[in-house]
Formats: C-alpha cells, sequence, structure tokens
C-alpha cells in the first residue's frame, strides 16, 4: 500500500497522506481559503469542491479514497469562470 496518494488540487500534480482529509488539504498545504469549514460533518456545505466535476463536500473526503481524482476549488477556476460565477 502506498504511504501517499496522488491527486490535481487545481491542476497542481499532489503527494499527500492519505489519512488526511481533503479539506485540511486544501486550507492548510494548498492556501485555498474559498473552501471554508462551517460543520466538519458535510451537512452545511460550505467546503463544497468539484472533484473529477462533481460537487463535493471535501469536509468528509479522505485524501485515500481520491487517488488519481482532479479536485477543483474556485481558487483554480479560469478567468471567466470566474466572472460568469459572479454575474
Ligand atoms: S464543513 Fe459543512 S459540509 Fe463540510
Amino acid at each position: 500500500m502506498n504511504s501517499f496518494c496522488k491527486v490535481w488540487i487545481n491542476g497542481k500534480e499532489m503527494e499527500v497522506d492519505p489519512e488526511r482529509k481533503l479539506l485540511d488539504v486544501l486550507r492548510n498545504d494548498c492556501k485555498c481559503k474559498s473552501v471554508k469549514d462551517g460543520c466538519s460533518e458535510g451537512a452545511c456545505g460550505t467546503c463544497t469542491v468539484l472533484i473529477d466535476g462533481k460537487a463535493v463536500k471535501a469536509c468528509v473526503q479522505k485524501m485515500g479514497r481520491l487517488e488519481g481524482k482532479r479536485i477543483l476549488t474556485v481558487e483554480g477556476f479560469s478567468q471567466w469562470e470566474k466572472e460568469v460565477s459572479h454575474s
């Protein structure tokens, strides 16, 4: 079993401890502050990100289940995506 799992966060390849939670990696390693910790139990949705294009709550995702996945936060949006999301 690998001691790290490989994911892509906002287009950047990363290797992380599979036991860590996605929300922790996003906020503390990637400095993605658009992703908030509102309840830590999958109820409020303030931690929602896109994983392979699907909306998922980051606070209930362990990195070990995300091997090979592409994770996108608001910080990884293109300029056009940022503009249309604010209109
Ligand atoms: S922090 Fe509330 S659903 Fe994730």
